[in-house]
């Protein structure tokens, strides 16, 4: 489901970058186990207006970044915040329930996946969980930092934002989702009375027992 105008407002502004760039990043960097390894492919989700995009090149370090937004409009501002990495980012109009029609994604693909708040816009969010688990190599991680049920279901949320109604996920519900698809969480926090959750997981290698 796309953002209406007040969400893009509040997601796209100095404040809301100042807090990814100097709490967010900083956590989900130590959740992850620190910088990619030099070469990483990774893959973002719903990258928006491509802030989160420059930080997974900048801070996270990965040498290549597939980007995806289901609003054309986001990725032609990712586009633009963009410029200035030929080569390096590959943007797409898309679904991430399907990294294979937007990018022809492969199983095993990717290094690292990044949601930066987007699967609770996915009205079947567990496929999109399915998905990134699907792309990631063996030992790749996840990087996630996401809004819960308890959040959307605030009053000052469901007057200002729009998101999918039904099934949305508390922070357990999210955890509890990622060992299904071969993900082992490696560390998770919750702020704000669990409104949002920040964590990291890694794939398993497939069980050869
Ligand atoms: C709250 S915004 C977050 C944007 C960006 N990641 C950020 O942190 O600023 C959610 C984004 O997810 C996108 N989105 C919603 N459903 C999607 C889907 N199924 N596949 C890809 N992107 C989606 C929206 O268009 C929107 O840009």
């Amino acid at each position: 489901m796309l953002m209406n105008r007040t969400e893009k407002a509040a997601v796209d502004n100095p404040a809301r970058r100042a807090l990814q760039r100097f709490y967010e990043v900083p956590a989900l960097l130590r959740l992850a186990g620190g910088p990619l390894p030099p070469g990483a492919r990774a893959v973002e989700v719903g990258c928006g207006s491509g802030y989160g995009t420059r930080m997974i090149l900048d801070r996270f370090r990965a040498a290549k970044v597939d980007a995806l937004d289901l609003d054309p409009a986001m990725v032609i501002k990712a586009r633009r915040r963009l410029t200035d990495r030929p080569g390096r980012v590959r943007l797409a109009v898309g679904d991430a329930t399907d990294l294979k029609a937007a990018f022809g994604a492969e199983g095993g693909t990717y290094d690292a996946a990044f949601d930066f708040a987007i699967i609770h816009h996915i009205p079947d969010w567990r496929s999109a969980v399915a998905e990134i688990a699907r792309v990631l190599k063996p030992g790749g991680v996840f990087v996630f930092d996401e809004v819960t049920a308890h959040a959307l279901a605030r009053p000052s949320y469901r007057k200002l934002f729009e998101h999918p109604e039904h099934d949305r996920f508390t922070a357990q519900e999210f955890l509890a989702e990622l060992p299904r698809h071969g993900l082992a969480v490696t560390g998770a926090f919750t702020r704000i009375s669990g409104d949002y959750l920040l964590g990291a997981a890694r794939k398993q290698a497939p069980d050869r027992g």
